[in-house]
């Protein structure tokens, strides 16, 4: 038995209650990981307010970096004392629930690296990964979030021209700039579909990401995007809204609309990856943390986020 703090939704919308937990011995496959630093992403927000059910009580912080503490028996992958990158879709194959690392040298800080276990490799992978953009094909982007940003340095990876960043928050849209964003747009005060249509020769952009989960901003992506263009959806909708597109434009304009879950990661493959193009100065990680938590002020950091004062909050144990 391991014991850790943890913070645990008992039930929606009530406030978070950190308390020790815990943890048994790794059953076979099993990895026992001792978290050093997780992301507060949106999706644990989502299930605060019941947007994304979970099964209840359950422990927030997917987005997240430790150090293997024990392995159980079978597992090759990993050992004790490894750093490792959560994964939160699985890939054993063999158990849904399965929860393993993918182990990475010990010299990228344990704050930096939670960040690719969600936002960074959600955001970068539905660019490169689930849209596959092509340099110099245009790009707008709904949302310049902690995911949001990630679609914007995706982008600048895959050699997007224009790269126009929507939000609602003027600090969002300086993050967005930082970032590689070539345009902005405060959807508070100008119409975000003109403005992408205006910046692609009235033609519309050949890739619109939402990167926010409102119904309303699918629309507008899919508005967005040219006669011929993708829609992704990387935001996740309340489990009960429907989303509406005039279907005309489905046949007649050849628009698509797909999702995209985990940036349509092969973790195994894409964590390295992305860890070396963070030490070769090319992924942007350390830009993205904006403030810093320990594990009591796991409410405050949800409020920070809510209010639009972060790029990224990181929780450090
Ligand atoms: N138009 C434009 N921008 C908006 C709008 C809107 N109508 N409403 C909200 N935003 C902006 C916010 O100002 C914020 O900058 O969307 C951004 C959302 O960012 P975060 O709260 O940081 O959320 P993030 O962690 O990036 O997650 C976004 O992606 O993976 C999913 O589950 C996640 O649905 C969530 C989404
Ligand atoms: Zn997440």
């Amino acid at each position: 038995m391991a014991s850790a703090q943890a913070a645990v939704l008992n039930a929606v919308r009530e406030p978070l209650s950190v308390e020790p937990l815990a943890v048994r011995d790794p059953r076979d496959g099993e990895v026992l990981v001792r978290l050093g630093a997780s992301g507060v992403c949106h999706s644990d927000l989502h299930a605060i307010t019941g947007d994304l059910p979970m099964p209840l009580p359950c422990v927030l912080g997917h987005e997240g970096a430790g150090v293997v503490e024990k392995v159980g028996a079978g597992v090759q992958r990993v050992k004790p004392k490894d750093h490792v990158v959560l994964n939160w879709v699985p890939f054993c194959g063999s158990c849904w629930y399965c929860n393993s690392g993918n182990a990475y040298e010990a010299d990228v800080p344990l704050d930096r690296a939670c960040l690719i276990g969600c936002g960074v490799m959600t955001g970068v992978g539905a660019v490169i990964n689930t849209a596959r953009v092509q340099p110099g094909q245009s790009v707008a982007v709904f949302g310049a979030g902690g995911v949001g940003l990630n679609v914007i340095q995706g982008a600048v990876l895959a050699g997007a021209n224009p790269i126009i960043a929507i939000d609602l928050n003027e600090r969002k849209l300086g993050f967005a700039r930082q970032f590689g964003a070539t345009h902005t747009v405060n959807a508070g005060s100008t119409d975000p579909v003109s403005a992408v249509l205006d910046l692609t020769g009235m033609r519309g952009a050949d890739y619109a990401f939402e990167v926010i989960g409102r119904p309303e901003v699918v629309t507008q992506a899919f508005m967005a995007i040219r006669r011929g263009g993708k829609a992704v959806v990387v935001g996740v909708p309340p489990a009960t809204a429907m989303v509406s597109v005039p279907g005309m434009l489905l046949p007649l304009a050849e628009k698509s609309l797909v999702g995209s879950l985990y940036g349509s990661a092969n973790m195994t493959r894409d964590v390295p990856r992305l860890i070396d193009l963070y030490r070769a100065g090319k992924l942007k990680l350390d830009e993205l943390i904006t403030r810093r938590y320990k594990i009591a002020q796991v409410s405050e950091a949800f409020t920070a986020m809510e209010k639009g004062e972060v790029a990224r909050g990181v929780i450090t144990f």
